[in-house]
């Protein structure tokens, strides 16, 4: 059977597993494994990316595999061949197959037309692999993945609706600060809630940014405007202005808390200066954590 990653939920089972391999792929950064040796990676991306895009097709290289960059506008696909055909056609050729899309059906139509793997490389509702580099940065640094308070201030974005997830499915507690009118996806917000009663996951949203990141020991934010959402810019630096991650509002958070942001970040709106380049600061090794957590998803998936 084949296994795609659509959402964090299809993690539920290993996702701390994933996260420990990636940890020791991280010690043998240059060994292949015979395993992936002449397995295909296509990467489909409908948007920009610099980690997504450059840490798959490095941690296929390093692994023995290799990686083929798809531009949909070299495609058929975007003289209308359907995603159903391309996932058919694209299976004959490839292993696994990554898609960044603008809408989650996309990608959702192309794992179900597909005989192959497909992991999600962000939509519109989801960013899994991101979670994956993001709670191993948590793992490296506090030893654990529950039993944390971890607070998201921003956009309640396809970044939130995962992190939301990942709480839940770690066991740690989640808080979001955002305006109203911007919380994460209703339905995403369900599912964690259901998933938190089991593992004991506390989730909550809070308009007050101070209120959310009191104790915090993770504080996490993303980009006010999403890729696709360029015509909101002007409305939405108004109304985010209040949630920027600052010196003032981490003064609110644990002593020994921890920065983390997907990136890219935008010093000055989403996050000052002086927290993403400060001492709390991880968000770096969250960058190249990318990489180990793209090889050890991908050698999970494939073998
Ligand atoms: N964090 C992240 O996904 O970055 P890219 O858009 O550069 O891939
Ligand atoms: N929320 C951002 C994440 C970028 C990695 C976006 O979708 O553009």
């Amino acid at each position: 059977m084949k296994r795609d990653i659509l959402s964090v939920t299809d993690m539920s089972s290993d996702f701390e597993d994933i996260i420990d391999l990636s940890i020791r792929m991280k010690k043998q950064r240059y060994t292949a494994f015979p395993e992936m040796q002449n397995r295909m990676l296509g990467m489909i991306f409908e948007k920009p990316s610099t980690r997504t895009r450059i840490s798959l097709e490095t941690a296929m290289e390093q692994m023995g595999g290799h990686a083929i960059y798809l531009n949909p506008n070299d495609m058929q696909i975007g003289r209308g061949e359907t995603i159903e055909d391309t996932g058919r056609v694209l299976s004959g050729f490839l292993d696994v197959i990554s898609y960044r899309a603008f809408r989650h059906e996309s990608v959702a139509s192309l794992a179900k037309s597909s005989r192959i793997p497909v992991i999600n490389a962000l939509d519109d509702r989801e960013h899994p692999v991101q979670m994956l580099a993001d709670f191993m940065t948590i793992k490296e640094i506090f030893g654990k993945i529950n039993g944390l308070k971890v607070t998201y201030v921003g956009d309640g974005n396809n970044v939130a609706n995962s992190l939301a997830l990942s709480c839940a499915v770690s066991g740690s507690d989640f808080t979001i600060g955002c305006p109203a009118g911007h919380e994460p996806d209703s339905r995403i917000w369900q599912k964690a809630l259901e998933i938190g009663k089991e593992t004991k996951s506390r989730l909550e949203i809070q308009n007050d940014p101070v209120k959310a990141v009191e104790n915090a020991n993770v504080v996490y934010t993303d980009v006010w405007v999403s890729m696709g959402e360029e015509k909101e810019r002007e409305a939405k630096e108004k109304i985010f202005s209040r949630y920027q991650v600052n010196e003032s509002i981490m003064e609110h958070a644990d002593k020994d808390h921890v920065f983390l942001h997907c990136l890219p970040a935008h010093r000055g709106l989403e996050v000052s200066a002086g927290v993403i380049d400060g001492i709390h600061s991880a968000v770096f090794q969250e960058a190249e954590n990318r990489l180990h957590t793209s090889k050890a998803l991908i050698f999970t998936l494939l073998s």
